[in-house]
């Protein structure tokens, strides 16, 4: 008697796993996709219950459904583990500003740049938030994204954060996609503590964290087992080394997974307090120290690099993506979508990016797109490979080769999504 499934999909020309039961992938890792030729999946409960080679789950399932990926290509769904995909507004002007040649530190320093997000999202209703970020996860449904990390920052005021994480679990509750919460109370420094920076980093550590982590104990993110994480943008004119260490120390004490944007411009020692901690990942990444490539390879916390960002301010520097592979960091990539430095909503034009000017190959960017991500976000042994007993949450391309998602530029490989069984 075979085994029943809610669903098969058989046939594929190939499906590429990016299994890596063991933590994320590391070095030479990182070009295995876990190949298997004229593969199939079996669906149940949401769930994929086999993976392999056509003849032998058909012959090991049945199922009511089927589904012929005959000349296409399967992979995991993309995980994006770095967004600011609630906001309110653009920055349509700063861009330009940029293009006549303004920095993106200088506009902050002179009161634009997150600060004017700042108040466009606190003029916004959760609704409209909720609103506004569904029509951003649709897009990134279709271009093959099925679980993303949701950062707050643009509240940075007790009752403003709190709204952010509202809008966060009424997307939550109708998305398909899966969400994961990270707090960024530290964000940056709002204009009524100016001059007062440490007082704001109080407020954050005293009343700020506390709530969220209240919030998230009642929450279904802590009822699914879907972690809550705190975040710092440690950076000139943001927050200290010093100062975020203060954040993520109380984070921690919450009980909270730890995040931290660092070296985005500037190497204030973030990627070292990140090791020191047990971070989960740390971000960006672009202005680190050799030194601290080899710290951060020889840690467990993730390095996730957001090239769209660099790609977006114009910039010719990109993080050493090849480097942090090279010296054995779990690299994994991410959109950074957020309406100043990355209004992107595309993993395949960063895997992209990557490949072009990070010279990762694109095997290393399907990996560092999913299974990699899947760990910066606690969520390893869930979503980001196509193993089972994780979520049956996997992409059917256009195409037979899934390197074409990186090699393709600006337009979309991705044919179907299905998420949790189900095709979206
Ligand atoms: O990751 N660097 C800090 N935060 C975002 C930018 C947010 C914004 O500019 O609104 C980032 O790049
Ligand atoms: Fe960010």
């Amino acid at each position: 008697m075979p085994e029943t499934a809610d669903l098969i999909v058989h046939s594929a020309a190939q499906i590429a796993t990016c299994a890596s039961p063991d933590g994320p992938k590391r070095g030479a890792a990182m070009r295995d996709l876990g190949l298997i030729e004229d593969g199939a999946l079996a669906i149940r409960a949401g769930r994929i219950a086999a993976v392999g080679p056509t003849r032998d789950i058909r012959a090991r399932f049945s199922a009511p459904q089927a589904i012929d990926a005959r000349g296409r290509a399967i992979c995991p769904g993309l995980v994006d583990a770095h967004t600011h995909v609630v906001y309110a507004g653009d920055r349509i002007g700063e861009f330009e500003q940029r293009i006549a040649g303004a920095t993106y530190l200088e506009i902050m320093e002179a009161g634009g740049g997150i600060v004017s997000t700042m108040r466009a999202t606190r003029a916004a209703s959760v609704e409209a938030l909720a609103r506004d970020a569904a029509a951003r996860l649709d897009e990134m449904l279709r271009l093959g994204t099925t679980t993303v990390e949701i950062k707050t920052g643009y509240g940075l005021s007790v009752e403003a954060e709190m709204a952010m994480l509202g809008a966060i679990a009424q997307l939550a509750a109708t998305h398909p996609a899966t969400l994961v919460p990270t707090f960024l109370g530290a964000h940056a420094i709002p204009p009524e503590y100016r001059g007062r920076e440490d007082a704001y980093v109080t407020l954050v550590v005293d009343e700020m964290l506390p709530q969220a982590a209240a919030w998230y104990r009642d929450s279904t993110f802590a009822a699914d087992g879907v972690p809550l994480f705190a975040d710092v943008f440690c950076e000139r004119g943001a927050f200290t080394l010093d100062q975020s260490r203060r954040v993520l120390e109380a984070g921690r004490a919450l009980g909270l997974g730890l995040k931290i944007h660092a070296d985005e411009f500037t190497a204030l020692g973030g990627v070292g307090l990140a090791v020191a901690l047990g971070a989960a990942s740390v971000d960006h990444l672009d202005a680190t120290t050799p030194a601290d490539v080899a710290r951060l390879a020889a840690s467990d916390t993730v390095g996730v690099v957001l090239p769209a960002v660099n790609f977006h301010l114009g910039s010719h520097h990109y993080a050493d993506a090849r480097a942090l592979i090279d010296a054995g960091a779990a690299l994994a990539l991410a959109t950074d979508i957020n309406p100043g430095s990355a209004p992107c909503p595309s993993m395949p034009l960063v895997m992209a990016i990557a490949c072009r000017y990070q010279r990762l190959l694109p095997a290393e960017a399907l990996n560092a797109a999913t299974i990699n991500a899947a760990h910066a976000i606690g969520l390893g042994d869930r979503v980001g490979s196509l193993e089972a007993g994780k979520a049956a949450d996997l992409l059917i391309l256009n195409t037979a080769d899934v390197r074409h998602l990186a090699y393709q530029l600006g337009g979309n490989v991705v044919e179907r999504v299905i998420k949790n069984g189900a095709v979206v």
